[in-house]
């Protein structure tokens, strides 16, 4: 698979640039962030990389993640500090990889990449989710209840820890 190639190729490269992409940039996105910092710093990994997010909506563009966001990654010890911006056209320069965290997200970063090497970046955060296979895609937890934001970390805390062991 093409995503297959193309974190075969990252795996290589000692500084290793992830941005992490949902809708809004104040919920999946920050929280992705946020995990995959915590277990590489926990991994003595953190200078091999580079983290970002981004949003494809501009409408929380300077906002701190949603407060329920916030207050259940802090449960977990993940501190969200990352300010909501959107995707800009040079982050396909910028970044090795490009984690959507659903199908629109993909879709949309696919069409909006310049060249057939920067689609080549766009991943999907679900393909490195192992353990939930009734899940096809991170799903937005903006409209849901507790248990939305708690199963977003469930899923991200599991994708990170496979996407850190396949590019190690
Ligand atoms: P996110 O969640 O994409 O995980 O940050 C959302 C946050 C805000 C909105 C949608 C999704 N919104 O429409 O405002």
């Amino acid at each position: 698979m093409d995503s297959k190639k193309q974190i075969d190729k990252v795996r290589k490269q000692d500084k290793k640039k992830i941005l992490f992409v949902c809708l809004g940039n104040i919920c999946r996105s920050p929280a992705a962030e946020g995990v995959m910092e915590k277990m590489l710093k926990e991994e003595n990994l953190d200078k091999n990389f580079e983290l970002d997010s981004a949003g494809l909506y501009a409408g929380h563009a300077g906002e701190l993640p949603d407060r329920r966001m916030r207050i259940h990654a802090s449960r977990r010890g993940y501190d969200l500090t990352h300010r909501s911006r959107p995707v800009k056209i040079s982050d396909f320069d910028e970044f090795d990889l490009i984690v959507a965290m659903d199908n629109s997200n993909f879709d949309r970063l696919r069409a909006f990449a310049p060249s057939p090497e920067a689609e080549q970046k766009v991943v999907r955060m679900i393909d490195f989710v192992k353990g939930f296979p009734g899940y096809d895609y991170v799903p937005d937890p903006y409209y849901e209840g507790a248990e939305g934001f708690e199963l977003v970390l469930d899923l991200l805390e599991e994708g990170c820890r496979n996407m850190i062991e396949d590019l190690r």
